[in-house]
């Protein structure tokens, strides 16, 4: 008995080693991502090629700065999940969609999030705002990938509870697109409002799954502040709407992204009570984008450029519905780095950026990120039952 246990002991240590060294901080194995465009890394370009209904959204110039390529990224450059990769010590999440089969898939991450990608089915954005297409990837499909695809990356049932225990799993941002679909139609917000619960019920009925099927440690982002988006600022901005007298944001649509979070986090609460063991970590996106709009010289930006796009064909956010940046428009502004919005709609690489580095390595994250990582999860992984 004891030598058993003695050769446990140290084969558990060897993996504490053998984690230091393969992974810089050996905090986990690997990222399993959903959501939308706040985190596709080629998914919805590659589903593009293979379908005739979806249309490539995040071409150039988006990209640009992105090692000079394209990938499908709906930024100049790197989004919040390539810097989290990168301070993990893992590679850049490869998309499940890959144009290769599904070899994207692999141990040490896997990216289903999708541009346009909705929480509630795209059948019921269809007909409930009588929309134009919206891709069916809604998170319960994204889902579905991840079930059909889970054991190809981890075997059997039991090696993969373990494996999707010491995964991160990013839960997005997923529900903004629910909301920009009608914004962008011009809907009015009292009209959207009732949706949300049901948003937030299909953020958090996804999240019970993945409990069930073993996550431990989920982060979950809330709702960027929607009424500093140069597109919101376009499309609803008048004299009769109030602003925000020190960041120029509309007070009625960031109050309707805080409604929101402010759910999110009263049911992620419930989760945390029903399950002790696992570690849910709210995002807070709101208020770490909100600081920099509140402040924007500390972070290197100015008044004149803060609320308007980099990419863009005029008007005064430089944003234009009828002519957004991509393949209609492809007038990028000079310096990237002195925006914070890059096509009106989502965020420049410095943007994301200083977002990551609020959140995983400052307090904008519920409980904090970085105290979870570094000591305890190591000594924890080295003794736990995986191998
Ligand atoms: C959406 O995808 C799901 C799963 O792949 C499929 O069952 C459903 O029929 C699709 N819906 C539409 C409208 O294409
Ligand atoms: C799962 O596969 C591993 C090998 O990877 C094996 O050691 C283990 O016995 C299998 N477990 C079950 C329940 O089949
Ligand atoms: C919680 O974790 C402990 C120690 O890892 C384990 O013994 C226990 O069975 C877990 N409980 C649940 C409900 O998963
Ligand atoms: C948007 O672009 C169209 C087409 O060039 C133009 O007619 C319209 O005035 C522009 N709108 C704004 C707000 O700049």
């Amino acid at each position: 008995m004891a030598s058993s246990s003695g050769s446990r002991l140290f084969a558990g240590f060897l993996v504490v080693l053998f984690s230091c060294g393969l992974y810089a901080n050996g905090c986990y194995l690997s990222i399993i991502s959903f959501g939308d465009s706040i985190a596709d890394t080629g998914n919805q370009k590659h589903l593009a090629l293979i379908s005739d209904d979806v249309i490539f959204i995040c071409g150039p110039p988006y990209g640009q700065n992105f090692i000079g390529q394209s990938t499908g990224r709906c930024s100049n450059g790197r989004l919040i999940i390539d810097f989290l990769a990168e301070s993990l010590g893992l590679p850049l999440i490869p998309p499940y969609f890959n144009g290769k089969g599904s070899s994207g898939v692999g141990r040490q991450g896997v990216n289903y999030a999708v541009v346009g990608a909705t929480a509630l089915d795209a059948s019921f954005m269809e007909a409930k705002w009588s929309e134009r297409s919206v891709i069916n990837a809604s998170i319960k499909i994204q889902l579905a990938w991840f079930k059909e695809s889970v054991s190809s990356i981890c075997g059997n049932a039991s090696d993969c509870r373990n494996f999707i225990g010491r995964s991160l799993i990013l839960m997005g941002e997923i529900g903004g697109n629910d909301y920009n679909y009608p914004l962008s139609v011009g809907q009015p917000i009292d009209e959207i409002e009732p949706i949300v619960p049901l948003v937030i019920d299909a953020i958090i009925s996804t999240i019970n799954e993945l409990i069930v099927m073993g996550a431990r440690t989920l982060v979950v982002p809330g709702n960027f502040p929607l009424g500093c988006l140069p597109r919101i600022l376009t499309i609803y901005g008048s004299d009769n709407e109030e602003y925000d007298p020190i960041t120029g944001c509309m007070t009625k649509f960031n109050k309707f992204a805080e409604y929101h979070n402010k759910m999110l986090q009263t049911k992620l609460d419930h989760i945390r009570e029903r399950n002790p063991n696992v570690t849910l970590i709210y995002a807070d996106y709101y208020n770490a984008l909100m600081q920099i709009y509140r402040s924007p010289y500390e972070y290197g930006f100015t008044n004149d450029k803060i609320l308007k796009a980099c990419c863009g064909c005029g008007g005064p956010f430089n944003f234009n519905v009828s002519m957004q940046c991509g393949e209609l428009c492809k007038t990028v502004c000079d310096e990237p780095d002195t925006y914070l919005s890059w096509d009106g709609i989502h965020l420049t690489e410095i943007a994301y950026k200083l977002i990551f580095k609020s959140l995983f390595q400052g307090p904008y994250t519920i409980p904090e990120f970085s105290p979870l990582c570094p000591a305890s999860s190591q000594t924890e992984v080295g003794l736990s039952s995986y191998i």
